[in-house]
């Protein structure tokens, strides 16, 4: 099962991906966690991704296209996998197509998480991740029983470099902009289907159980 999780910034697509990837399998493939592995690194990649990063823009068509590329070809993505974040312009889902196609795969269903700009401005400012095993929490609905700790494996937990009000905002623009018409892409083909990610997060994670089957 081949799967695209889109949705603006803070819609639940990672919090939503870790769950359907251990329900169905299938790796979750974040070009967001994959760059910022790439930055943390100090790789040629991570030093071209880090300043459109931290402004909320985004990295350039070729160098996600060249990340999503090699992994989609790796072994674990043989009986599927979940696209969290990618593709996020128009070009990036023409190049996604040209890729599958070479591989003879498709996409099974692509799904648009929806939410409201300022819920998505709250979430995001709440935001904390464990840097250990990547569980992610919030402040307000899902803070840890013990302050920056993480209740599943006790790792640290770590805020994003991206995840200030002022980034935040622009990462909302950069998405109308340039990610929202990408919908447009997918709108028409059978496989395109919408979740209200303004539901509580088990609701979200049904929503799309429903969907998937
Ligand atoms: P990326 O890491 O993909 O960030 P993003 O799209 O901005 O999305 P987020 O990860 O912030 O949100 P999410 O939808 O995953 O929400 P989450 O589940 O965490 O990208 C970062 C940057 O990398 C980009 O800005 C760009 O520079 C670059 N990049 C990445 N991919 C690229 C590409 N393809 N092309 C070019 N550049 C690229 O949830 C958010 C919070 O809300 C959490 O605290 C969570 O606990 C909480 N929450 C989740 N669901 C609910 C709910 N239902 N109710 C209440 N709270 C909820
Ligand atoms: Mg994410």
């Amino acid at each position: 099962m081949n799967l695209i999780f889109m949705g603006p910034p803070g819609a639940g697509k990672g919090t939503q991906a870790r769950q359907v990837a251990v329900k169905y399998g299938i790796p979750q493939l974040s070009t967001g966690d994959m760059l910022r592995s790439a930055v943390k690194a100090g790789s040629e990649v991570g030093l071209k991704a880090k300043a459109a990063m931290e402004s909320g823009g985004l990295v350039t068509d070729d160098i996600v296209i060249g990340i999503i590329g090699d992994r989609i070809g790796e072994s674990d993505c043989a009986s599927g996998f979940i696209l969290d974040g990618f593709p996020r312009t128009v070009a990036q889902a023409e190049a996604l197509e040209k890729l599958l196609a070479e591989r003879s795969m498709k996409i099974d269903s692509v799904i648009d998480i929806t939410a409201d700009n300022e819920a998505l401005v709250a979430r995001i400012t709440g935001r904390s991740t464990c840097s250990k095993c990547g569980e992610g929490y919030h402040k307000q609905h899902k803070a840890p029983a013990k302050d920056g700790v993480c209740d599943k494996c006790g790792g640290a937990l770590a805020t994003r470099a991206d995840d200030n009000e002022e980034t935040v905002r622009n990462r909302l623009e950069v998405y109308e902009a340039q990610t929202a018409p990408v919908i447009g892409f997918y709108k028409d083909s059978g496989s395109f289907k919408t979740v209200d990610g303004m539901q509580n997060m088990d609701d979200v994670f049904a929503s799309l159980c429903n969907i998937l089957g």
